[in-house]
């Protein structure tokens, strides 16, 4: 299996990276391809609701900046992880520009499963994130929903929640 793993975290080295390392090295172990996109690093803009990608050049955006690349890589992916820190009760702007920008693909057919990491400084903050993440992938793009992994506070860095994602990985 293809997996895009898109981190929306600016912290290269943070609790959302190191969740995410985890759950690569078990994917990996388990013979998965995976690729990881540390968006935050990537010019990627909004969308601007121009409508060329529908209404002109199906699929096509005509922003020409690092979303180019991203386009291919969710395209072919079987599966695609989200992660991000919580900002403000929801995902970075980082990958919320991400996903808007999917608009111009639509429902990538290819996809099968999608998966949630989400790091917070606060427990119970999860709700608006994961609302959206249901609403405008799992059930938009009709997918099934491999699992939603949180880690809050003192669970940060724990190996408690790098031994899980390391298993989560493993598993599939
Ligand atoms: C702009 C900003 C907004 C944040 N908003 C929240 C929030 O609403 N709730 C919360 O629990 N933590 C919030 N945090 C804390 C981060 O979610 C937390 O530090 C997280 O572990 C960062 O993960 P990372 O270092 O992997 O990016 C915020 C941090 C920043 C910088």
């Amino acid at each position: 299996m293809k997996i895009l793993v898109l981190n929306g975290s600016p912290h290269l080295s943070g609790p959302t990276a190191h969740m995410v390392s985890a759950f690569i090295k078990g994917a990996e172990e388990s013979g998965h391809t995976v690729v990881l996109v540390p968006v935050a690093h990537r010019n990627i803009r909004g969308c601007m609701a121009c409508e060329y990608c529908r209404e002109k050049e199906k699929g096509v955006c005509v922003q020409k900046d690092d979303m180019q690349a991203i386009y291919p890589e969710i395209l072919s992916a079987d599966m695609v992880v989200f992660a991000s820190p919580i900002y403000y009760f929801t995902l970075s702007a980082q990958l919320q520009a991400v996903i808007h920008r999917t608009y111009a693909i639509d429902i990538p057919e290819n996809v099968k499963k999608v998966a949630l990491i989400l790091s917070s400084g606060s427990p119970y903050v999860y709700g608006p994130a994961i609302a959206q993440y249901y609403h405008s992938i799992v059930e938009y793009w009709g997918v099934e929903n491999a699992g939603i992994f949180t880690a809050n506070g003192k669970q940060n860095n724990s190996r408690e929640k790098r031994d899980e994602l390391y298993r989560f990985g493993k598993s599939l």
